[in-house]
């Protein structure tokens, strides 16, 4: 029996590139999904317009302020719910879901990060790589949990660093890399090969310990 798409409600806060990569993926019929809403906490945002253009039911659900987190949850919740979301895909979201909302809906929200984690956590990554002369570089799709970047990874993107790189050309290549690994992996999820069970991500039947690695090496530029 053929399983119902799975439905995605993605998060964003700026120019929604790879919320642009699944849409896309989805609507051509590539990943069994649909992305039923995406939420922006930024009034402007890029993203905001492109997922309009692409049909996507859009929230602006603006951000007030740590001390407002509780009235933000709430907000993102009841529009997750209204469009009954399975998953929950973090793609570019700038905010820090609290402990309580990550540990309600554990195996159920997806985020990329743009580092090799569990190197290079937090901001400005492609910066302090270059800083520190590393020679390979990429992007992580992982569960989140309540630790920030820290929740088990599922799949990597690896690229080596070229000579005279700078922070925008590596960026460039990595998202790049980003758009191919984020679909990916909600294909798995959609398909049923991904799964969370005993506190863990689960692939083809066998635990996760650790990540996927795809190596786009050979892409120098
Ligand atoms: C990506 O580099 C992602 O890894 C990070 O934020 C960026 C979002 O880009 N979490 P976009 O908004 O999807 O274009």
């Amino acid at each position: 029996m053929s399983r119902p798409p799975l439905r995605l409600g993605i998060l964003i806060s700026g120019r929604g590139s790879n919320m642009e990569a699944i849409a896309r993926q989805c609507r051509e019929g590539r990943l069994n999904a649909r992305v039923v809403a995406v939420l922006c906490d930024r009034p402007g945002a890029a993203g905001l317009h492109s997922a309009r253009a692409l049909g996507i039911d859009t929230h602006l659900i603006p951000w007030q302020g740590p001390t407002q987190r509780p009235a933000f949850e709430h907000a993102v919740d009841s529009v997750l719910a209204a469009a009954t979301a399975d998953v929950i895909v973090l793609a570019g979201f700038m905010r820090i879901l609290s402990p309580q909302f990550v540990a309600a809906r554990a195996g159920r929200i997806l985020n990329i990060h743009p580092s090799l984690l569990p190197k290079y956590t937090g901001l400005h990554t492609h910066r302090r790589v270059l800083e520190a002369g590393e020679r390979k570089h990429g992007a992580s799709v992982h569960f989140v949990t309540r630790e920030l970047d820290g929740g088990p990874l599922v799949l990597q993107s690896r690229i080596e660093v070229n000579p005279g790189e700078t922070e925008e050309s590596l960026s460039a290549r990595v998202q790049a890399t980003e758009h191919i690994i984020y679909p990916r992996v909600i294909g798995w999820l959609a398909d049923g090969r991904l799964v969370w069970r005993q506190e863990r991500p689960w692939l083809d039947g066998r635990p996760l310990d650790e990540p996927l690695v795809e190596d786009f090496s050979a892409d120098r530029n």
